[in-house]
């Protein structure tokens, strides 16, 4: 399958491996079929990759409702997201909602994946 120049990590993720990837290119089989993925993080070298199929793990919930939401509910998440405005007061409201855990649990999937 041809790879899509546009496909890229979608959060800066701590430990994320995009400066590692030269340094892995040798090392990769030259056919992958299916992809395992146990610590996804920011998915550097699945998103590299591209395989046909993947499966991904994290131990972090709120990182695997992000890409749950991508797959399943993007246009909604596009939507969400052209709600915020890049200022500072918006950063700490948002900041702020999941220290709010009642707050919090009265979000949809796709305003926490937001
Ligand atoms: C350094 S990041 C992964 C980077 C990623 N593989 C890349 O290509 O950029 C490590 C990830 O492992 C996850 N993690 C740590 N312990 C874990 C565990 N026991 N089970 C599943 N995921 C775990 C963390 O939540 C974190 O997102």
């Amino acid at each position: 399958m041809r790879k899509n120049k546009l496909v890229a990590p979608v959060l800066k993720w701590v430990g994320g491996k995009r400066q590692l990837l030269d340094t892995f290119r040798p090392l990769l089989p030259k056919k992958i079929t299916t992809y395992c993925e146990p610590f996804v993080g920011g998915g550097a070298l699945l998103f590299h990759l591209q395989p046909n199929t993947a499966y991904i793990n994290d131990i972090n919930p709120e990182l695997i409702r992000v890409y749950t939401v991508i797959k399943e509910n993007v246009d909604e998440l596009i939507e969400e997201l052209e709600k915020f405005e890049n200022t500072a007061e918006q950063f700490y409201a948002v900041r702020d909602w999941d220290r709010n855990k009642d707050y919090y649990l009265t979000l949809t999937d796709v305003q926490k994946a937001a």
